[in-house]
């Protein structure tokens, strides 16, 4: 019989003689303080990821794995979404489709691939309409393993904050008003949890900028100026070619990628500007250094991710599936299904509840679809409300479907902005199976009733 040490010693050498993993990345959500507000304001008192907000940037390679433990330090239950990854299931991070919530004190190890390179972010997927609002999330950003050739890689991560007296956030999180308009629009605009961000560049700098929107209801309309821009990813994936801009459209949960060449005059300023009902405000500002002159090496487009594309074919053929949105201020919305009763919008709205899709407020019990894996899908996203949606498919990426997307390699998303009165269709390859969610990432509207799912077998 060998003796306990020796079969103790016998393990430990086997286990050395395995490849070593990577440490375990470490995210603790917790109470913090932030200096969101100007100087002179106090700290605001904040839920972050590792003590600051946005909290620690998360940063893997394509193709590798990333392991995260996150531990809940708060006094409720949480748990972290790792948005637009193209994941295994059980590690998306939803609390009663994919996982239990964290409890309070509790951990949970996350373990993962990074199937995509590109801008992704992470955030509570509990109550989230107030968890993230109060600043549990942060960027991940997978590298292409040859990333493109810049001067800089700038992270930065749109905020919209409620505040009030000192700096302190406002309470009255999941208030109804907010859910049945635009969500919890806030009055103080941060990037990268500051008022005024501000880098240095010098002239001729090429810099690629990661612009992600964690703000709960807010759709961003920016204009840049003193650079000369192209987008070349929408939500991590790329674009098929740069896309010369000056203005950028940002939803909710939405990322764009920009590779921008300072092109303004020295002692200038290139800026970022959020366009506002009086006026253009600067959220991010780059002052101008002594430099060179602007690059003339044409701006290079990312290489794809090899997301697997439906055909033409495919597409045309598939069902079309509707996903009728109704309710809100100003909406037709005269009754929908709520916990297995049908119920009158004032009678919802008692309930917290404003908004249904196909009838039914919350998350239902049977999945809007069920489909096969390498199945086609094809969702008609019809919004018969007053409000734009910005809506999240997890666990894959879609595109518009136009027929004009078929004429050239077309930009793929995971949160779509559905117009008031309008609608529009999404189709994908159905490729990773597992329950996923389907729902308006404006928190409050999520909140509200905006909140489905589809099973992929
Ligand atoms: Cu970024 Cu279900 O969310
Ligand atoms: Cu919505």
């Amino acid at each position: 019989m060998p003796d306990r040490r020796q079969v103790l010693f016998g393990l430990a050498a086997v286990s050395f003689a395995r490849p070593a993993k990577a440490a375990a990345l470490q995210l603790r959500a917790a109470p913090g303080k932030a200096q969101l507000a100007p100087k002179g304001y106090g700290a605001t008192d904040v839920w972050a990821f590792n003590g600051s907000v946005p909290g620690t940037t998360l940063r893997g390679t394509k193709g590798g794995r990333m392991r995260v433990a996150v531990e809940n330090g708060l006094s409720e239950p949480t748990s972290v979404h790792w948005h637009g990854l193209r994941l295994e299931n059980p590690m998306d991070g939803v609390p009663g489709v994919t996982q239990d919530a964290i409890a309070a004190g509790a951990r949970f190890d996350y373990d993962f691939r990074l199937p995509d390179a590109g801008t992704y972010w992470y955030h509570s997927h509990s109550r989230s309409f107030e968890q993230v609002a109060r600043g549990l999330y942060g960027p991940l950003i997978v590298d292409e393993p040859d990333p493109p050739d810049v001067d800089a890689d700038e992270i930065l991560m749109l905020d919209d904050w409620r505040l009030v007296g000192e700096g302190a956030i406002a309470e009255g999180f999941g208030a109804i008003f907010d859910k049945a308009h635009g969500g919890r629009i806030g009055n103080w605009v941060t990037v990268n949890g500051q008022g005024e961000w501000k880098k240095p560049v010098p002239r001729g700098s090429r810099i690629r900028l990661r612009l992600i929107n964690a703000a709960n209801g807010r759709i961003f309309g920016l204009h840049l100026s003193g650079m000369t821009a192209s987008v070349v990813a929408l939500d991590g994936q790329p674009t098929s070619r740069p896309l010369p801009t000056d203005t950028v459209s940002l939803a909710p949960a939405q990322r764009v990628d920009l590779i921008a060449d300072i092109s303004g005059n020295d002692g200038g300023e290139a800026v970022i500007a959020s366009r506002e009902r009086d006026g253009d405000f600067a959220i991010a500002s780059f002052p101008i250094e002594a430099g060179k002159a602007p690059s003339s090496i044409e701006i290079p487009t990312l290489p794809s991710n090899n997301v697997p594309l439906p055909s033409q074919t495919d597409a045309m053929a598939a069902p079309v599936r509707e996903l009728r949105m109704e309710g809100g201020a100003m909406g037709r919305m005269r009754e929908a299904e709520f916990e297995g009763e049908s119920l009158d919008a004032r009678t919802l709205a008692s309930r917290g509840m404003a908004w249904s899709f196909n009838g039914m407020a919350g998350m239902p019990e049977a999945p809007f679809a069920e489909v096969r894996r390498g199945e086609t899908v094809r969702i008609a996203l019809i919004n018969d409300t007053s409000w734009p949606h910005a809506m999240h498919l997890h666990g894959h990426h879609f595109l518009e479907f136009t027929r004009a997307a078929f004429g050239s390699i077309p930009n793929l998303r995971d949160t779509t902005v559905v117009a008031p009165n309008s609608q529009r269709e999404i189709v994908f390859v159905a490729d990773n199976p597992g329950d996923w969610l389907l729902h308006c990432h404006m928190l409050e509207h999520a909140a509200a009733g905006m909140m489905t799912w589809l099973r992929v077998t």
